[in-house]
């Protein structure tokens, strides 16, 4: 046979794609010298490494430790269900439409607000990567102001998990955000317990299940996680989207049309470029997959981006298509997702409803605000990034209206 693609090549990061198909015929499973990692890349694969328990998140304990310190993530069994279970009612339901939505709308207007009169946008710079940050920072309810310190923290809390050649910079700048980080939140979430609100903050601060509740560190910590988990996902997401529509004149005009159809395009464009191309699990005992066996305490990197493309899952997955009809759209963002860019199993994307909510109000404000938009002359989108992915750009004309 060929030889194995090498995902941490320049010609992998250029286009990942015809390397993953390589590696979903030939090599379905193999082991990664430089990575310290086996690597899987059919759909049923990567959902039994997301689905089945031997597959434990302890390697989370040195990739994320550093920069958040312990999040759920790191959890698993009951403590994992409780903790979960604290949070994630702030991510759906009425607490999400009623308390959150006018945030999030809010945000989406006064980006757009901000080039609405120039007739040009890079929709990555000047919109994708500032919303949902912005929305974190306000949900949580802490000062506007500190929005650009934010932005900062985020920018180097991503780097430093992206961080694969290991810069010892990037390295020392994660490490030094957490301090920063916690020299910031610390006093706020303190201060929180004695003066509540109606954000996210206080909600997280007098959340209790059964006696427990989170400490002022668990709750920097989470508040850490969202800015990346929440972050730079949605942020891919919704220039991806953009990207892949405007890419596809005529799916954008159905969408435009049937505002409905937003759904259908997020989740198939979340199917087609996925924000996050991989997820690490380590076994707690040796596992049979994929034809070979994969020893107990070892990495295991589970390719989203490959299984999300399988032949043998999707028909002709290599067609950006919002009308398939292999993409239940009704459980597209819930656990009973049929694509794999939120995970599956205990560790699904406890923010996919939140996500969902941001992606449709901003779709539908582009759209509104820019009626004739279309890629600048010339440019072409493209990628970037090998375990988080999207667009490094999107210029965008339009009218002004
Ligand atoms: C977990 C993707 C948006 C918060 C995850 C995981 C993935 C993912 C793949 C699983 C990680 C793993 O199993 O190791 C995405 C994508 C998003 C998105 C593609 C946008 C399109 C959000 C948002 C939030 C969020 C907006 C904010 C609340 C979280 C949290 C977890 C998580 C807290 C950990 C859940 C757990 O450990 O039980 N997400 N996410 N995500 N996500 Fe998202």
């Amino acid at each position: 046979g060929s030889e194995i693609p090498d995902i941490l090549s320049a010609e992998f990061a250029e286009n990942p794609y015809p390397a993953y198909q390589v590696l979903r015929d030939e090599a379905p499973l193999h082991h990664h010298e430089a990575m310290q990692s086996y690597i899987v890349a059919r759909y049923e694969d990567v959902e039994r490494v997301f689905k089945d328990q031997v597959f434990t998140t302890a390697n989370y304990d040195w990739q994320l430790e550093p920069v958040h310190g312990k999040t759920i993530l790191q959890l698993s069994g009951r403590d994992h269900s409780v903790r979960r279970a604290l949070v994630a009612p702030a991510f759906r339901g009425s607490e999400l439409e009623e308390k959150f939505l006018p945030v999030i709308e809010k945000n989406a207007s006064e980006l757009i607000d901000a080039f609405r009169s120039d007739g040009t946008v890079d929709l990555v710079s000047q919109f994708a990567n500032r919303f949902p940050i912005n929305v974190i920072v306000d949900m949580l309810g802490l000062d506007k102001s500190d929005h650009a310190r934010f932005q900062k923290w985020y920018t180097s809390i991503i780097a430093f998990l992206g961080n694969l050649s290991q810069d010892p910079q990037v390295a020392e700048d994660g490490v030094r955000t957490k301090e920063e980080f916690a020299e910031y939140m610390l006093p706020i979430i303190r201060d929180r317990r004695s003066n509540l609100g109606d954000d996210l903050l206080s909600t997280l601060v007098t959340a209790e299940i059964d006696g427990e509740t989170m400490s002022d560190e668990d709750v920097k910590a989470f508040c850490s996680l969202l800015l990346a988990a929440g972050g730079e996902t949605t942020d891919k997401a919704l220039a991806s989207m953009f990207a892949l529509l405007l890419q596809h004149p005529e799916q954008l005009a159905a969408v435009r049309e049937d505002r409905s159809l937003i759904d259908r395009a997020f989740a198939e464009s979340l199917r087609f470029h996925p924000p996050v191309h991989m997820i690490m699990r380590q076994p707690s005992e040796d596992v049979e997959i994929a034809g070979g066996v994969i020893p107990a305490g070892s990495t295991v990197t589970a390719l989203i981006g490959a299984a999300n493309r399988d032949e043998r899952r999707y028909k002709n997955p290599d067609a950006f298509d919002i009308f398939r009809d292999d993409l239940n759209v009704t459980s597209a963002f819930s656990a009973a997702a049929n694509h794999l860019a939120f995970a599956l199993g205990r560790h699904f994307c406890v923010g996919a409803l939140l996500a969902k909510a941001e992606v449709e109000v901003a779709a539908n404000m582009l759209l509104d605000a820019m009626p004739d938009m279309k890629l600048e002359d010339g440019f072409a989108p493209a990628e970037k990034g090998v375990f988080t992915r999207g667009p490094a750009e999107l210029r965008v004309n339009f009218t002004p209206a």
